[in-house]
């Protein structure tokens, strides 16, 4: 790994398939990228498969059965400070972060949500978004703050909503749109100074009007 590698830590709860996005497009070169741990809070979670078969240093902390939240976020930190990576991918980690957590790795730990933030934060975006009627849809990624899905905007995929579309239909068409979203953030990231403040998300010293778009080519705009 040369120093211009980008170190990431990807926390999962699921499928993983964000994930192996990302393991892929480090297979592939398109990513400088050291993905040096995988966390999990389910012992079960189909993304550590992926992880394995990639040969990445794999840990469960499981949520269930933890005492506290902070005692669950407080096991992930001491993983996080042992793995010490640039990055924390949060790739369907379903649990939200305690406070003094987000604090700790301020700056450090984005997220991958499935909806045009601000709108519909939390559970169930593709029936809020059908519901409200939305010609469009998609997913976003920000850094983590204290707030539920809340954080300052660094990038975002649509795509449109069609007619007849339900929650299942909109869920299918965005999944691989979102693993081109996370490839292209995290890919940001190895070129870009990146960086999170109060007033939003400045990129090389710049401050972003608002979150970079995924173009057709896969680039963010
Ligand atoms: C994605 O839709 C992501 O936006 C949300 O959880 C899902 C994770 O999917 N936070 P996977 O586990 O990466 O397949």
């Amino acid at each position: 790994m040369d120093s211009g590698t980008l170190s990431v830590a990807v926390l999962i709860s699921g499928t993983g398939s964000n994930l192996k996005a990302i393991i892929d497009a480090q297979k592939s070169g398109r990513l400088n990228v050291d993905i040096a741990r995988v966390i999990s809070n389910k012992a079960d979670a189909g993304g550590l498969v992926f992880a394995r078969e990639a040969g990445i240093p794999c840990s469960v902390i499981p949520s269930a059965g933890a005492p506290s939240r902070e005692a669950h976020d407080a096991a992930i930190s001491r993983c996080l400070d042992e793995t010490d990576p640039d990055l924390v991918v949060l790739a369907g980690y379903m649990r939200i972060l305690g406070g003094e957590m987000v604090a700790r790795f301020r700056g450090k730990i984005i997220n991958l949500h499935p909806s045009l933030l601000p709108k519909y934060p939390g559970l169930d975006t593709y029936r809020k978004a059908l519901d409200a009627g939305d010609a469009e849809h998609g997913s976003s990624m920000h850094f983590v703050t204290e707030g539920l899905d809340d954080g300052p905007l660094i990038s975002q995929a649509k795509i449109p909503v069609l007619p007849g579309d339900d929650p299942e239909s909109l869920a299918r068409r965005l999944g691989p749109v979102e693993h081109r979203l996370v490839v292209a953030t995290v890919e940001l990231f190895t070129r870009r100074k990146v960086e999170m403040s109060p007033d939003g998300v400045w990129v090389d010293g710049e401050l972003s009007a608002g979150p970079m778009m995924l173009n057709e080519d896969d680039q963010l705009v």
